[in-house]
């Protein structure tokens, strides 16, 4: 993914919401933390198929449903070791609409 993607508008996503969209073939869900927009991959790394947007906000972090391991929202760093570390994307927005771009992390 080298482009930026629109996904969703602003209205979508207020502060303290989420939003799960696909992006080539890519499911990434988005979340709201007071007003800043974070995306990451929505598959949880660790069984591969648990959905984080099913998951629990822990500060700038999301924990996932099943076995509650946290993904820092910002880095996709896993509080359970670097072999867990997923994908996170720029975000940004562009006159009312909000747009995915590409991996801004090295996982
Ligand atoms: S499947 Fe996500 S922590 Fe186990």
């Amino acid at each position: 993914m080298t482009n930026f993607t629109e996904v969703a508008t602003v209205e979508e996503i207020p502060p303290g919401e989420r939003k799960r969209v696909e992006v080539n073939n890519e499911l990434i869900t988005l979340f709201n933390l007071d007003g800043e927009l974070f995306a990451i991959y929505d598959k949880c790394p660790h069984k591969k198929t648990a959905p984080l947007v099913r998951g629990t906000i822990n500060g700038v972090g999301i924990k996932c449903p099943n076995h509650g391991y946290r993904f820092d929202l910002k880095t996709g760093k896993c509080d359970r070791g670097e072999e867990w570390d997923t994908r996170v994307y720029q975000v940004k927005i562009d006159n009312g609409k909000i747009l995915v771009g590409p991996v801004k992390n090295t996982i």
